[in-house]
C-alpha cells in the first residue's frame, strides 16, 4: 500500500502509484459477472491469453477531479464508455454497457477517495479502464474469456511543462494505417509509437508529431494527444482523419472554443508546410490536458508558434475554461459532469 502521507500532490508527474483498490470483472460463457473491488494489483492470466500474443486489448484514460467544495466529479465518462465499446467491437471483444462502465468508475474512485488530489494542486486522479482477452488459446482468434478492470493513480502533468510550451518533432513512422485501428484506443497503436517517441525524447523533444499515413503532408496527432492550432485570425483548427483517436478533450474543446470563446471552429487539414498560418498550437487529451506547443521541427527546420517559453492567449483561455469546467469552477454544458460525492 502506498503511503498517502508521502504524496506531494504539486510535484506529481504522470507515473503509476499503487492505490488501495481496483475493480475487476470477468466475462465467461457469454456474460460479464457483477465485478468486484480487490486490493491485489496483479492479474493472474493464462500464458496463452490473446492479449499477450495478438494484442487483443483496449483501454481508456479519464480523470476524477476534486472541486473547491471538496466534492469529486468525473468529466464525460459516458463518452469514454462509448469509445471503449467501439474499441471492443473492432477487436471482437464483448462490450461493456455504459451503465456498468460508469458504475465501475464510481466504485473504484470512491473506494480510493483519499487518493483524489486536493483542489488547487494541479493534480487529479487518473482512471485506466481496460479490457483484455484471456484464457487458453493458441490460434489467431478471439479469446474464450475476458477481463474488464479499472485501476486509478494520482497524477500530475503528462508533459513536463504543464502550461509551459513544449516542442515536438515530426516522425517518418506512422502510428496507424489509413484503414487500421488508429481511431480505436487499442494497445497495438501504442507499442508501435514507443520507438518514435524515444527518438523524439532522445533529441529532447516532448514527443513526435505523426503525419497522415497516406501522404505525410498533414498533421495527425501529437504523440498520445490530439493536435489543434489557432489561426492568425483566431480560428480553432484541428485535424480530421479516420486514423486519429477521436479525443474527448478535443471535441469538448471545439465546443468550448465556439460556445464559450466565440471562435470559429474548423475540423480539417493542417498542412505541415503551412504552419505559418497559425499563431498558436497545442496538444490536447486527458493526460495532456492542454499543453501549448512552442515549436515543431520538420525536416531539420524549427517552426516556432507563439513562443517557446510562454503560453499564447487563446490557448490559455481554452485551458482556463476547460479545466474550470472539469474542476467545477466554470458552468459545464448539460450532461458533461458526473458528481460522485
Ligand atoms: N490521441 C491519442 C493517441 C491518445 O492516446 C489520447 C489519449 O487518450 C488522445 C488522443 C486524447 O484523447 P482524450 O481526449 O479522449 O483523452
Ligand atoms: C490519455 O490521455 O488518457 C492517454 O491515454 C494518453 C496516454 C497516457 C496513453
Amino acid at each position: 500500500m502506498s503511503d498517502i502521507k508521502k504524496i506531494e500532490w504539486e510535484k506529481l508527474g504522470f507515473s503509476y502509484i499503487k492505490t488501495d483498490y481496483r475493480y475487476v470483472s470477468h466475462w465467461k460463457d457469454g456474460q460479464w459477472d457483477d465485478g468486484e473491488l480487490v486490493s491485489d494489483n496483479r492479474l493472474c492470466i493464462s500464458e496463452a491469453s490473446t492479449a499477450l500474443h495478438y494484442g487483443q486489448q483496449c483501454f481508456e484514460g479519464m480523470k476524477a477531479y476534486r472541486t473547491k467544495d471538496g466534492s469529486i466529479q468525473l468529466f464525460r465518462p459516458d463518452e469514454n464508455a462509448k469509445r471503449m465499446q467501439r474499441s471492443c467491437k473492432r477487436l471482437l471483444m464483448p462490450e461493456i454497457s455504459e451503465e456498468k462502465f460508469i458504475e465501475a468508475c464510481k466504485k473504484v474512485v470512491l473506494a480510493n477517495e483519499k487518493y483524489v488530489p486536493p483542489y488547487g494542486t494541479g493534480a487529479t486522479l487518473y482512471l485506466r479502464p481496460f479490457v483484455i482477452g484471456v484464457g487458453d488459446n493458441l490460434g489467431v482468434r478471439t479469446a474464450p474469456e475476458f477481463i474488464f478492470a479499472i485501476f486509478v493513480s494520482p497524477v500530475g502533468p503528462y508533459f513536463k511543462g504543464g502550461l509551459s510550451p513544449v516542442n515536438f518533432i515530426t516522425t517518418d513512422y506512422d502510428r496507424a494505417a489509413p484503414q487500421g485501428t488508429g481511431a480505436e484506443k487499442v494497445g497495438g497503436n501504442y507499442s508501435g509509437s514507443l520507438m518514435p517517441n524515444k527518438m523524439a525524447k532522445d533529441k529532447v523533444f516532448a514527443d513526435c508529431i505523426y503525419l497522415d499515413p497516406q501522404t505525410h503532408t498533414k498533421i495527425e496527432e501529437a504523440g498520445a494527444a490530439n493536435f489543434f492550432a489557432i489561426t492568425k485570425d483566431n480560428k480553432f483548427v484541428t485535424p480530421y482523419s479516420p486514423s486519429i483517436l477521436p479525443s474527448i478533450t478535443k471535441y469538448s474543446l471545439m465546443h468550448v472554443a465556439k460556445e464559450y470563446l466565440g471562435l470559429e471552429v474548423i475540423e480539417g487539414d493542417v498542412y505541415i508546410d503551412k504552419l505559418d498560418e497559425y499563431a498558436e498550437a497545442g496538444a490536447c487529451g486527458t493526460a495532456a490536458v492542454i499543453t501549448p506547443i512552442g515549436g515543431i521541427e520538420h525536416k531539420g527546420k524549427m517552426h516556432i508558434f507563439y513562443s517557446e517559453n510562454e503560453v499564447g492567449p487563446v490557448t490559455k483561455k481554452l485551458y482556463d475554461t476547460l479545466y474550470g469546467i472539469q474542476t467545477g469552477d466554470v458552468k459545464a454544458p448539460e450532461g458533461w459532469i458526473y458528481k460522485l460525492s
